[in-house]
């Protein structure tokens, strides 16, 4: 059976941008593999964090988790910082890591731009992000299309530590990036991404967010002045993007959708797309409510950690060998 990995940083809630693009696919993936789904606050303090808010944030990730369809009884989940050989392991690759390669990584480019001295944590993350894939011997790793160049090195550092050892110390894993189109954009800036960050809380529909909410931003989104329900990314991002949503919720494709609206303006349209996004989310907002408050949630990840924790180690233990660290 395969081995799956992927994981969420716990820096506020869910949008539909994370759904579409990643969360979907974890849940179609566990009745196919062995799946791990972390939520990785180590990684979320690689910027300033309220102490109270990201551990309230690390149970709402994992209740999103559940929310969406991960059962707890088919794949793990588990809190990233409860098992310590992801921080160790992160060690190891970052002494078989060129500095060269990591100033490529456009998102440390992005997050860095404009700060005179960026945090030492944003530069390293990816190799942390390697650390947990690799320490699971994942074969695949389900990601949105941004996190491509990440899964690139990680791959060059399993193959780079194999060669260098001449042995299959870890797993090269692939990853499985969504089809074009669920790359979710900012509702309000359409050739933005979608973003769990940005000021504006219309720009995005997050997974948590009430019908009325939901209905304001869809109704607000940006769109252009043709008034034709036609997908062109290029001149008419707007509404190619709030058609890929439609999509994504329903299952129709493009050319469905553009006939369906064939004469019919972005009122009409829009009206439509607000309930097929309410009946895609308010289930999961039903069911987090319920999950958040309960034991259920807490036994999960006690399992979730004592699964990962049993794998983290071993691999630890070969990498430490391999490299000559410790005594046995
Ligand atoms: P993040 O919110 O950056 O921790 O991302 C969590 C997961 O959702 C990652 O696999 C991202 O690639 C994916 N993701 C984040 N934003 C979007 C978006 N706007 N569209 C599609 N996927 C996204
Ligand atoms: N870097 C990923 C993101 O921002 C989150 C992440 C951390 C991750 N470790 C991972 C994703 C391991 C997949 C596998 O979305």
């Amino acid at each position: 059976m395969k081995r799956v990995f992927s994981g969420v940083q716990p820096t506020g809630n869910l949008h539909i941008g994370n759904y579409l693009g990643a969360l979907k696919q974890f849940v179609e993936l566990q009745d196919e593999a062995e799946c791990f789904y972390c939520v990785v606050d180590q990684h979320a303090i690689t910027l300033p964090q309220d102490p109270k808010e990201l551990r309230e944030h690390n149970l709402d990730i994992a209740a999103l988790y559940m929310a969406v369809g991960i059962d707890p009884s088919k794949s793990s989940i588990f809190i990233q910082s409860e098992v310590q050989a992801h921080a160790a392991l992160s060690w190891v690759l970052t002494c078989s890591s060129y500095t060269g390669e990591l100033s490529r990584m456009t998102q440390f480019k992005d997050k860095a731009k404009g700060k005179e001295s960026a945090p030492t944590g944003l530069f390293t993350y990816p190799l942390l992000m390697a650390a947990d894939i690799l320490l699971y011997d994942a074969d695949i790793v389900p990601v949105g299309n941004d996190q491509k160049q990440h899964i690139e090195l990680t791959r060059d550092l399993a193959i780079r530590i194999n060669n260098r050892f001449d042995k299959k110390v870890f797993v090269v894993p692939e990853g499985r990036f969504m089809r074009e189109g669920t790359r979710v954009m900012a509702l309000d800036e359409p050739t933005k991404k979608m973003s769990k960050s940005a000021e504006n809380p219309h720009s995005r529909i997050s997974l948590l967010d009430e019908d009325s909410k939901i209905k304001k931003s869809i109704m607000k989104a940006t769109t252009d002045s043709e008034a034709i329900v036609r997908y062109d990314i290029e001149n008419k991002p707007g509404i190619s993007n709030l058609m890929d949503i439609y999509g994504a919720f329903s299952g129709k494709t493009h050319e469905e959708i553009e006939k369906m609206y064939d004469g019919h303006g972005y009122g009409d349209f829009k009206k439509d797309l607000v309930e097929v996004a309410i009946d895609g989310i308010r289930p999961i907002r039903e069911k987090f409510n319920e999950i958040r408050k309960s034991q259920e949630l807490l036994s999960a990840l006690d399992q979730g950690r004592e699964r990962a924790q049993t794998i983290a180690d071993k691999t630890l233990k070969r990498v430490y060998e391999t490299f000559g660290l410790g005594r046995k």
